[in-house]
């Protein structure tokens, strides 16, 4: 019973902090013009949205963004995933149940199965559902319509999408990783919901270390709170968020113990790389999928990886931040 109570106050604190509207969502400036226009065009037409397609890495705010389209456009937003489409039967009922201008929104979508795919493709197109009915010689096609919807698809890896899913979504958007100063709006905005007292510096100092990513961002802010009640202070400063966050193992760059473990691997056990996406999952006992898709983003967009056709490999970068002597990076460089 407890573990269930927490997780309803952790929900209700998750719902607390997402922006409601698109005009108190912090950071993706693109991406915010394109949907206003995108939203103003509909409600002009009394149309639904266009099918719209997020991709970046995780965190970024693709579940966030699908339902503040939903409390703009004044529709409901159905959650989902992929893996939870499992039969033909997930997707039709979803789909049936919609009301006019409704937001399905489903997570994964690169991890849909052929046949669930190919259940989209009319409902997206023309809002029908062909099923199937009977089997065999008997069978036969019906074609049920829909109300018109409007799907979100969200991904980690646009790439995997079948060209034919890719090219029904009317527009298609990448989320980019935050700068420094949205990341600290963001974690002030959050610090004033959860009535935490924070400083500037100890807002900049949480936005520094969360990789770019609002999940992280929120993540930390709560436990530096903790931290800093349990010290019996009232107000987060830098040195407090500072003292918190070394303790939880992230460093001042925002790298937590995997990040560092990945590149201390391919440094000590590879010469630096390049080294194939299985064989580090193999030495550091990481998931592949995990490393690809939540850790390598943000070291190969800030410089500590790069990515070669023989495999990935550290940068000068990421030996000096790991404390190797640049030495040992020219060493092994020019191996
Ligand atoms: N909380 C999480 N992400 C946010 C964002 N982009 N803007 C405002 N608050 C947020």
């Amino acid at each position: 019973m407890l573990a269930q109570a927490n997780n309803e106050e952790t929900e209700n604190t998750e719902d607390k902090i997402r922006p409601q509207r698109l005009a108190d969502y912090i950071g993706q400036k693109d991406l915010k013009g394109i949907l206003n226009i995108a939203i103003a065009a509909a409600k002009g037409r009394q149309d639904s949205l266009d099918h719209l397609l997020l991709y970046g890495p995780p965190g970024l705010g693709k579940t966030t963004i699908s339902l503040i389209l939903a409390t703009e456009m004044r529709v409901n937003c159905k959650i989902t995933s992929a893996p939870a489409l499992e039969r033909p039967r997930d997707i039709t009922g979803l789909l049936v149940n919609l009301q006019p201008g409704d937001i399905l929104f489903i997570d994964e979508i690169h991890r849909l199965n052929r046949m669930t795919e190919e259940l989209l493709y009319p409902a997206m197109e023309d809002f029908r559902l062909d099923v199937t009915i009977g089997k065999g010689q008997t069978a036969k096609t019906r074609s049920i319509p829909l109300s018109p919807f409007t799907l979100v698809g969200a991904t980690t890896k646009a790439g995997s999408l079948s060209s034919p899913l890719r090219d029904r979504f009317g527009i298609i958007q990448r989320l980019r990783f935050y700068e420094l100063d949205e990341l600290t709006l963001i974690v002030k905005r959050t610090a004033q919901i959860i009535s935490t007292p924070i400083t500037e510096s100890g807002a900049i100092e949480i936005a520094r270390r969360s990789r770019g990513t609002p999940r992280i961002a929120n993540r930390l802010l709560r436990r530096v709170r903790d931290y800093v009640e349990v010290q019996k202070a009232e107000t987060i400063t830098a040195e407090l968020a500072a003292t918190a966050m070394d303790l939880f193992d992230v460093d001042r760059e925002g790298l937590d113990w995997t990040d560092r473990l990945v590149l201390n691997t391919i440094i000590k056990q590879f010469n630096g790389g390049p080294v194939g996406l299985e064989a580090i999952a193999a030495a550091t006992g990481e998931d592949r999928k995990t490393i690809e898709e939540v850790y390598e983003p943000y070291l190969l967009q800030n410089g500590y990886l790069s990515r070669t056709h023989r495999g990935r490999m550290v940068t000068a970068k990421a030996y000096q931040h790991l404390g190797f002597s640049s030495h040992d990076s020219v060493d092994i460089f020019s191996k």
